[in-house]
Formats: structure tokens, C-alpha cells, sequence
């Protein structure tokens, strides 16, 4: 066992575990920020992706004690206080899940891409989105909230 200090959500925590155990862990179970969720555990489905340092990255393998020093934003994050982003309304509005087990890690790559490009182009979105998987089939939706937010549609 280890103490690691992590940079979550703009607080830091000191958290007690073993080096090796995956950023996702520590997050749901020492956190207690349940968003981001373990689907494959094999970075092969996107359902645990947080922001890094402002960019996407998936937390369900690379251990925790990586993320030593680096900003780490959940969907938790997302938020200002009570205010939704624009993004997280506008998922609202499209409906744009279903069981929601997809949910953040979409919205996690729909944030780290319009963060760095407020108007992405369709292949673009597409690109960012590729390796999130959803049994659901909301991605169409999905797509249409990123859209809401592209063309600010009130
Ligand atoms: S749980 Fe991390 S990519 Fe699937
Ligand atoms: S909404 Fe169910 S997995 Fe995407």
C-alpha cells in the first residue's frame, strides 16, 4: 500500500491503495464518484473515460499513482455548482441515453473535443467518438446534442 494525492474535480485527496490499482477504482470506490463506470476494463469500450489535463483518457487500466500531479476531471466535474454544461443540458434535452452506462464516457469525449474545437465537422465528432461503444444505440442522439450545442440551438 501507498498514499497517492490526486487532483480530482479542483480538490485534492490523499488516498490510501495499492500503486498498481486502476485511476477507475480509486474514483468509485475512495471517492465516491460513481460516473465513470467499469465496462470492459480493457480500454476497449470507453465507459471509464475522464478528462486528463484536459484531454480524454480512459481510467480502467493505467494505475492510479500516473495520475500523481495531473488535473483529473469526472463528469461530476462538468458541472458549475447546480449549473449543468452546455453539453450535459443538451443531452438532456435530446434524450441522448438510454440505460446511461455510456453516458459519461461520451460525454467525457464530446467535452475534450468541443474544448478544443467549438466547431468539430461531422468526421471530427465521429473521430472523437469512435471508441465509445453503446448497447443502446443512442449515438445518433448523442450526435444530435453535440450538434445543439455546435449551432447553440436554445
Ligand atoms: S471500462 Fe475502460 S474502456 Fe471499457
Ligand atoms: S445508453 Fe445504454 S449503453 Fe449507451
Amino acid at each position: 500500500m501507498a498514499e497517492i494525492s490526486l487532483k480530482v474535480n479542483g480538490e485534492t485527496f490523499t488516498v490510501e491503495c495499492d500503486p498498481a490499482t486502476p485511476l477507475l477504482y480509486v474514483l468509485r470506490n475512495q471517492l465516491n464518484l460513481v460516473g465513470a463506470k467499469l465496462g470492459c476494463s480493457l480500454e476497449q469500450c470507453g465507459a471509464c473515460a475522464v478528462l486528463v489535463d484536459g484531454e480524454h483518457a480512459l481510467s480502467c487500466v493505467r494505475a492510479a499513482s500516473e495520475f500523481e500531479g495531473a488535473e483529473i476531471t469526472t463528469i461530476e466535474g462538468l458541472a458549475e455548482g447546480d449549473r449543468l454544461s452546455a453539453l450535459q443540458q443538451a443531452f438532456i434535452e435530446e434524450g441522448a441515453a438510454q440505460c446511461g452506462y455510456c453516458t459519461a464516457g461520451l460525454l467525457v469525449a464530446a467535452t475534450a473535443l468541443l474544448e478544443k474545437n467549438s466547431e468539430p465537422d461531422d468526421r471530427e465528432i465521429r473521430g472523437a467518438l469512435q471508441d465509445h461503444l453503446c448497447r443502446c444505440g443512442s449515438h445518433l442522439r448523442v450526435l444530435k446534442a453535440i450538434d445543439r450545442v455546435i449551432h447553440r440551438v436554445a
